[in-house]
């Protein structure tokens, strides 16, 4: 008798503190909900694209349902300190959600060194910022919520605002058959909607597979044959073909000089790995819809691509961590390619003809609080 009276305590106790610490969100009751299936969302990756390796979340995957409590999350500006910023303030979709100032200031004011990242495509990555510090959309979309420079939110305090909203908790579980707002369901849905996000559409891949309602220009043919020629404009060693225009690598581009990449200005991917062979490694980024990314690099020191071309052209500084292709296509031709003038406007507007019209103004990805 004893005995049983103390198991039964016992087991009564544990039993009440998992149920009362299951969950470290607010909790709202799903009284009389059905479960609900959420619709599987797939990615149609089109041939140019197919060759590179896709990175999704097993443990989250895409419906239907989760992109949309996702977009709806992106753009409400009630997960910032003071209800005044969203994602979408410094990722804009008219700039392929970048920014057009080289750093942002968050909700105090306080400025970033960072220049606001472009989000499409994203489903190809998998380290994310421009040193890498983050290895999934889910840990990365932790990081401005609360970064005191950027949204200065308490997530306790977001997870209520949003658990107080009975669309918000609706959404929820019919994304996640889950009435609990936690940070971490918060976060799988955003990175539903970023993944969503995709630019398979510029001009230039419209017209490559055959649509006669795309014009290219003559000069973004000929500037194509250019990026194709290493010798010539280097540009294809890690911006590489087909499709994203990327290699993903961390790569040194020769934007300074030893004493920069060594001081204290930033270390990129160095400041991540501690191996000082990494300071000055940036994300080589994608070069789809760099028309509307400006300003350019990753602390945003280009205004426009003719000034990022010029650095091409006869800036390009020596330091131990220069990317080998660099050296070679770069320093040891007088410190860059030096396209003419007509070259230089040619690559240009092969640039320019990445640009996916499409997805900058897709309604999908659009601010459903306007629609
Ligand atoms: C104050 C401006 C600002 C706000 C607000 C902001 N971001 Fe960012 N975002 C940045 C900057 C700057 C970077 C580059 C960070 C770095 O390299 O350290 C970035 C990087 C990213 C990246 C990495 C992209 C890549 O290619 O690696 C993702 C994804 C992202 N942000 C998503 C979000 C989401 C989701 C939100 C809202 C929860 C958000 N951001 C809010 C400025 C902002
Ligand atoms: C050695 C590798 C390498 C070569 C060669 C190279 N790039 Fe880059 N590129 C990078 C890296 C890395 C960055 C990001 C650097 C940073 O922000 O610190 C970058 C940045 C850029 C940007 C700015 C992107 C943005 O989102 O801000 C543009 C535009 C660009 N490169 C175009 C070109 C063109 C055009 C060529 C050929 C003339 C070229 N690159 C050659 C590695 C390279």
């Amino acid at each position: 008798m004893y005995n049983k009276f103390w198991t039964f305590l016992f087991l009564a106790i544990t039993v009440l503190t998992i149920q009362c610490c299951k969950d470290d969100g607010p909790d709202v009751e799903p009284q009389g909900r059905d479960p609900h299936t959420p619709v599987p969302y797939e990615i149609e990756i089109p041939p140019a694209f197919a060759a590179q390796q896709v990175y999704l979340n097993p443990d989250n995957p895409m419906t239907e349902e989760g992109i949309l409590l996702g977009r709806h999350l992106f753009y409400d500006p009630i997960l910032s300190g003071d209800s005044t910023m969203s994602c979408a303030t410094c990722h804009k979709q008219e700039f392929a959600f970048g920014s057009d100032k080289p750093v942002e200031a968050g909700i105090h004011g306080d400025e970033g060194t960072r220049n606001a990242m472009p989000l499409f495509n994203m489903i190809f990555w998998d380290k994310f910022s421009w040193d890498g510090l983050q290895s999934t959309l889910e840990q990365q979309h932790l990081v401005p919520v609360t970064n005191p420079i950027e949204m200065a939110a308490d997530w306790t305090i977001v997870e209520q605002r949003i658990a107080e909203q009975p669309n918000y908790v609706d959404m929820y579980w019919e994304a996640f058959n889950d009435t609990i707002v936690t940070k971490e369901l918060t976060t799988k849905a955003i990175a539903q909607f970023i993944r969503s996000i995709t630019a398979f559409e510029s001009d230039w891949e419209l017209a490559s597979s055959g649509d006669p309602s795309v014009f290219l220009p003559d000069e973004a043919l000929d500037g194509h044959a250019l990026y194709l020629d290493h010798i010539k404009s280097s540009c294809l060693h890690c911006h590489a073909v087909p499709g994203n225009l990327t290699d993903f690598e961390f790569r040194n581009n020769g934007l300074d000089g030893p004493d920069d990449i060594y001081g204290f200005e930033d270390p990129g991917l160095g400041g991540v790995t501690g191996n000082p062979t990494d300071y000055g490694k940036f994300k080589t980024p994608s070069l789809i819809n760099i028309e509307v990314t400006g300003p350019y690099m990753h602390d945003g020191r280009f205004e426009t691509l003719e000034e990022v071309l010029e650095f091409y052209n006869e800036h390009v500084q020596e330091s131990p961590n220069l990317d080998p292709s660099a050296e070679t296509d770069f320093i040891e031709q007088g410190g860059g390619v030096f396209l003419s003038e007509e070259e230089t406007a040619n690559l240009i507007a092969f640039l320019k003809a990445q640009t996916d019209h499409r997805m900058l103004t897709n309604p999908a990805y659009g601010n459903p609080f306007e629609e």
